[in-house]
């Protein structure tokens, strides 16, 4: 059975109570597909927003999660441990080749992303050197998470703008953007001119840390972006002494083809988030990975230097026991994926552009990520482009499952997935967008 959203008993995220849209009704799901209750496969092209890196209930994780559930279900981490938050830890500070110390746990990525702020904040208060800080530098086209700390270092946009009066202060910069850069440079006349009016900001005042989504700025348009970006950035916030914070919930886990993306740029932040693939999609989990020099201002007798923040789900064992199958999977076969992965998406760039022609725009590929935009123009609130919601309805006659940013088509499938599923995401979006431009 499918449902309209005002019938059920559970309000749906991101869906608009009255718009008529019917809830699929999902029950059961392997790999790459999902099955409705009408007995229909679907592909999850996007991998049930960018988590089921292995895709649905990958034998090694649901074994994990039996095998931790005949032993230890949860504990308060306050004040306790268990083996299996240890061997996580221990696992994603190897992954990070020990350039952080201590991994702090939480449930999801907006909430992994408080802790970040929560904890630079504290650095400075704690610090005997420094005085306190309570400004962010953060850009117009990131995204962070909908809690009110990580919306308050997105972008403004038309999510949070609402609740415009609730923000802390932050100071943000147009989003950094090779893709259409406004000084019109390329990759070998580019010196980081978009940064230039942070640079200036950056040393007349004292700011926390820089918050920024390293490479691809997902949720707001899937931008790519030069690791130059991140090199100046690093040099700015070493030279002011101020933290730089990477948010990889979404370009973490080997999306990008490195584990994480600042390895990819070979930038290291003094401050790394996670969430999402971390237990490849099965529960949900956090972790925000400091480096020595912030967690020694934390190394105190006094509790007033403590970092008092718990979430009570705080590093649930089963959660990091499928973390830890996960990030196993992860180092034994998980690159190797996703560069298969990339190699085939780009292999399909040129049929596709050929047929679809200028209806599209900006195809690109980076890791596990195929994106392009349909049609040119860029509508002011763009995520609310109705065009982006034809589409996903459209697609839905191919039994894929997409959810365009506006115009802003992509997918971003499990590293597992069949060439057959790609084929049939590929001759879904053709078809699907070759009958838009007609009927436009
Ligand atoms: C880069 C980034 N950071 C943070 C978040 C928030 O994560 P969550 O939805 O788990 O709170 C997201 C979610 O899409 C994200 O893409």
């Amino acid at each position: 059975m499918n449902f309209n959203p005002i019938e059920t008993n559970t309000w749906v995220p991101l869906t608009i109570q009255e718009e008529g849209e019917t809830l699929i009704n999902f029950v059961q799901a392997t790999d790459e597909f999902v099955i409705d209750s009408f007995g229909n496969s679907w592909i999850d092209a996007i991998a049930s927003w960018w988590t089921m890196i292995f895709g649905h209930r990958h034998p090694k994780l649901v074994l994990a999660l039996e095998k931790q559930l005949k032993e230890l279900d949860h504990i308060m981490l306050a004040g306790h441990i268990h083996p299996p938050a240890e061997s996580l830890s221990k696992v994603l500070l190897e992954l990070t080749n020990s350039e952080f110390h201590k991994v702090f746990y939480s449930d999801n990525g907006s909430n992994a992303i408080e802790i970040a702020l929560k904890l630079s904040v504290q650095f400075y208060q704690n610090h005997p050197d420094y005085k306190p800080r309570s400004e962010f530098l953060v850009f117009s086209n990131s995204y962070h998470g909908d809690s009110i700390g990580a919306m308050n270092v997105s972008g403004k946009n038309y999510f949070n703008r609402i609740y415009s009066e609730l923000r802390f202060p932050t100071k943000e910069f147009p989003a950094p953007n090779c893709m259409f850069c406004p000084w019109g440079k390329s990759a070998n006349s580019c010196h980081t001119e978009c940064l230039s009016d942070l640079e200036l900001a950056i040393k007349q005042k004292e700011y926390v840390g820089i918050v920024i989504e390293p490479l691809v700025f997902g949720a707001n348009g899937m931008l790519f972006y030069d690791k130059k970006v991140l090199v100046k950035l690093r040099e700015l916030a070493t030279a002011t002494n101020t933290l730089l914070i990477f948010d990889e919930v979404f370009t973490g886990m080997g999306r990008l083809g490195e584990f994480f993306a600042y390895q990819k740029a070979g930038v290291k932040p003094d401050l790394l988030v996670m969430a999402k693939g971390l237990t490849g999609g099965m529960l949900p989990l956090g972790a925000t990975l400091v480096s020595k020099f912030i967690y020694e201002q934390f190394l105190s007798k006094d509790p007033y230097k403590a970092f008092f923040h718990a979430h009570t789900m705080t590093g649930n064992p089963l959660a990091c026991s499928v973390g830890y199958a996960s990030v196993k999977l992860l180092k034994e076969t998980g690159l190797g994926l996703v560069k298969k992965l990339e190699a085939s998406l780009q292999k399909r760039i040129e049929p596709f552009q050929k047929t679809l022609g200028n209806r599209i725009k900006n195809v690109r590929v980076m890791g596990g990520i195929f994106a392009f935009e349909f049609q040119e123009t860029i509508a002011e609130d763009e995520y609310l482009n109705p065009v982006g919601r034809r589409i996903r309805e459209k697609m839905k006659e191919y039994r894929v499952l997409i959810r365009p940013l506006g115009r802003t088509i992509y997918i971003t499938p499990p590293y597992t997935i069949s060439e057959n599923s790609l084929d049939q995401i590929f001759l879904g979006l053709e078809q699907t967008l070759l009958s838009f431009a007609e009927s436009d």
